[in-house]
């Protein structure tokens, strides 16, 4: 069972951090999208914790929808050939889009998602990410708004999951390794 006292190695972001850096976030965008009717999309499942909060934050109307989308094949998500498991319900042609990840870490999810979504005609596309690796990148993605830019290290908690735990950390932690097989 998980035990967080002894899976946790660090604290990476605190949860203060966080909410003072999506306060910043959401600011940015409320200045970007005056005056426009935005739709945010969140790609399940990490995206849950950051959509919440930086819908809170935002003062401009927005809609909120949702993908699930899993990467295909071989069990690895480096193939960057992806699934749609739930599509969007709403029609984004002409439609203002931004999509809300938890992170990029190679870029391969981001990518294929990005190129899917602008075959469907929306007036514009951003993305907007709370984290970001940037030593782990193997394809550039063209990120709008970063929260932070993070070590190759493995990191759960706020959306991020290790075998599905600890997404429910309101903190982003950094895992033991003997949690996923280190000594
Ligand atoms: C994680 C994360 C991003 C993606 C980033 O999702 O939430 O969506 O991987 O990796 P990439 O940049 O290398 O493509 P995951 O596939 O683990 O699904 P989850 O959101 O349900 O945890
Ligand atoms: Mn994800
Ligand atoms: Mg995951």
């Amino acid at each position: 069972a998980a035990d967080m006292g002894r899976d946790l190695s660090n604290v990476l972001i605190s949860e203060d951090e966080l909410q003072t850096k999506i306060k910043e976030l959401a600011g940015q965008i409320d200045a970007d999208y005056a005056g426009k009717d935005l739709l945010i999309i969140g790609v399940l499942k990490g995206a849950v914790m950051i959509m919440a909060d930086l819908a809170r934050a935002l003062h401009v109307p927005v809609q909120m929808d949702w993908m699930a989308v899993s990467s295909y094949g071989a069990g690895t998500k480096s193939s960057g050939v992806v699934r749609v498991l739930k599509d969007l319900d709403t029609d984004i042609a002409d439609r203002h889009i931004l999509v809300v990840e938890d992170i990029i870490d190679s870029g391969l999810t981001l990518s294929w998602l990005m190129n899917n979504l602008q075959s469907r005609d929306p007036a514009s596309a951003e993305i907007c990410a709370l984290l970001r690796k940037p030593d782990a990148v193997k394809v550039p993605i063209d990120v709008k708004y970063v929260g932070f830019d993070i070590p190759n290290e493995f990191v759960i908690g706020y959306g991020l999951d290790y075998a599905e735990q600890y997404r429910n950390l309101p903190f982003i932690g950094t895992l033991a390794p003997h949690v996923y097989g280190g000594e």
